[in-house]
């Protein structure tokens, strides 16, 4: 074809090339408007607005199975009822619904969000049974559409920040689980505040190109070559828990690059770490009980600790899955095919206690951007001026920094984050809180710290600039 284009006669060819012109364009301009969407689809998924959502789901939690089986007939469909409804909440925690839908503890699900790109602010929906304001009026169908095909009451367009790339997955039966427990919440009365998208972000038909390109609408098949239990794992991590929205690089269109799934990805200054079974750059090295540990406590002793979005997923999604799911979701992610980044030794497998740095700084005059002394002011009280630690093993302890993920990465992001931001995980074992420094350590400290952090106790190689710390620092949480 390509070849015959050449040889045409001149006429023609002027035709020809008008027509490329025109295509070229328009092909343009949908690239760019899908490259648009993308984006801010990305930057929903990082932290982009708060997301405080420390065990949300409390309040909504045992709304009531009791009252509905007063309300239901017989003891039989009683059962039967508040059965499902367990398993829909079960399920509503797996797929993470209130990291987006609850903002505030005392709305539990009333949605309000605010998502912000750079095109305007996507806000979340009230889901709980508000006729009014939340999904009360919703049929089982239309809800069924929303989650598989991203599709609204009206029919109008979802956009992709809420992730029904993924919950396209979720069999019919398990979607309305989900839907009867939303129906036992509380129906809160509040209308969120609109989008606020510029145009052309805010016409919704639009996502029929996002979708073209980057969706496959249709429920989960399982591979019959492979375990009952790695089906399991992938129904999960591909559909409800959808890990690859944060853990999966995206292409020029923001789409998820399939032949990389799980290999790593920036999102909103976070990295979520390469998680593949590669042994120096994933998590080839560490045991499945280590994995298993880590996504239901936040904590693989030794190895890392969840904070920033991650320790958000485990606080309202994995520490509720049952050990078979999560034994599941460990046999799925060992058998991703291992992706290497080019890392020549595991991010936990880095560092040397320090062991002279206290008597080399006695009578040195204090200077405020001196990584070290910045560390023994700021940092040694819990983590212990050889940076080892205190307590180590117990739940909530302060880990050490040796051998730690975060200070052996290969950037320094999520360290700079963590000094920033601090850490805040609740679990049943332990309330995990590292306090924020972001309030009172300039960029220039917070670079100091990063820098002597990583060389001392982790990864040399990863160092940050005071513009860097600058940026990581507009993002919120
Ligand atoms: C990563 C954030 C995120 C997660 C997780 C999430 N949602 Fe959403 N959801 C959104 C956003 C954003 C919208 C609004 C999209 C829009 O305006 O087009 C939305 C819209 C919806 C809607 C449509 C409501 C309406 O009024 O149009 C439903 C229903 C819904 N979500 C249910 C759920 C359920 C159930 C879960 C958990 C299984 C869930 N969501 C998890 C972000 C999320
Ligand atoms: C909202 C974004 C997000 C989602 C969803 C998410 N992760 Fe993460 N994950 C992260 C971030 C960010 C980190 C790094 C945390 C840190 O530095 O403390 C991380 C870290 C991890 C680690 C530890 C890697 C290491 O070397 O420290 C594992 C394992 C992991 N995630 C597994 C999962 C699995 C399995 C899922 C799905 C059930 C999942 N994640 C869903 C963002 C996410
Ligand atoms: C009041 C005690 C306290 C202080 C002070 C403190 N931390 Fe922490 N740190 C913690 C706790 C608690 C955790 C989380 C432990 C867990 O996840 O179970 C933590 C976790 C960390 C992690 C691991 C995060 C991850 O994602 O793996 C790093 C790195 C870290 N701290 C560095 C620092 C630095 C640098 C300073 C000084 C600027 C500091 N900490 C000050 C208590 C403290």
């Amino acid at each position: 074809m390509t070849k015959n284009i050449s040889r045409v006669q001149p006429a023609n060819s002027l035709v020809q090339h008008a027509r490329l012109r025109r295509f070229g364009v328009a092909k343009l301009a949908v690239a760019f408007a899908l490259f648009a969407l993308y984006v801010a689809w990305h930057e929903a998924h990082g932290p982009g607005a708060p997301r405080t959502d420390e065990s949300l789901i409390t309040q909504a939690r045992a709304d009531d199975i009791s009252q509905l089986a007063q309300t239901t007939p017989t003891p039989a469909a009683a059962a039967g009822a508040s059965d499902l409804v367990k398993r829909g909440e079960y399920l509503t925690r797996a797929g993470d619904c209130a990291a987006c839908h609850t903002v505030d503890k005392a709305r539990p699900f009333a949605g309000g969000l605010l998502i912000n790109t750079p095109f305007g602010t996507i806000v979340t929906p009230n889901i709980t049974p508000d006729p009014g304001t939340g999904i009360g009026r919703w049929s089982d169908a239309d809800f069924l559409r929303a989650m598989h095909e991203g599709i609204g009451k009206g029919g109008e367009r979802l956009y992709p920040a809420f992730p029904y790339a993924e919950y396209t997955k979720v069999t019919d039966r398990d979607v309305l689980a989900i839907r009867a427990y939303l129906n036992t919440l509380t129906p809160i009365h509040f209308t969120p505040p609109p989008n606020t998208l510029k145009f052309p972000f805010n016409q919704r038909w639009l996502m029929v190109f996002w979708n073209m390109f980057n969706f496959d609408e249709g429920r989960f098949v399982p591979d019959s070559k492979q375990s009952a239990e790695w089906n399991r794992g992938a129904y999960l991590v591909e559909g409800l828990a959808h890990c690859a929205e944060c853990h999966t690089p995206r292409n020029f269109t923001q789409g998820l690059k399939a032949s990389s799934r799980f290999s790593g990805a920036l999102q909103a200054g976070w990295h979520a770490y390469n998680i593949t079974s590669d042994k120096n750059s994933g998590v080839g090295n560490w045991s499945d009980n280590e994995l298993v540990s880590y996504l239901s406590t936040g904590v693989a002793s030794g190895r890392a600790n969840a904070a920033g979005p991650m320790a958000n997923v485990v606080t309202n999604s994995t520490q509720y899955l049952t050990r078979e799911d999560l034994d599941s979701i460990v046999t799925y992610l060992r058998a991703v095919p291992p992706i290497s980044g080019g890392e020549t030794r595991p991010r936990d497998q880095w560092g040397n206690p320090a062991n002279d740095d206290v008597t080399a700084l006695r009578g040195m005059t204090i200077n405020a951007v001196n990584g070290a002394q910045l560390f023994i002011a700021n940092c040694a009280s819990c983590h212990s001026w050889t940076g080892q630690g205190v307590g180590a093993s117990a739940p909530g302890a302060y880990p050490s920094l040796i051998h730690n993920s975060t200070v052996g990465a290969s950037d320094a992001n999520n360290l700079t984050k963590v000094i920033l931001h601090g850490v805040n995980r609740t679990t049943k074992q332990a309330d995990v809180l590292m306090p924020a420094f972001g309030a009172q350590l300039s960029d220039e400290q917070v670079a100091a710290i990063t820098n002597y952090v990583t060389k001392q106790f982790g990864n040399p190689q990863s160092t940050i600039t005071v513009d860097q710390v600058a940026k990581l620092r507009k993002w919120p949480r």
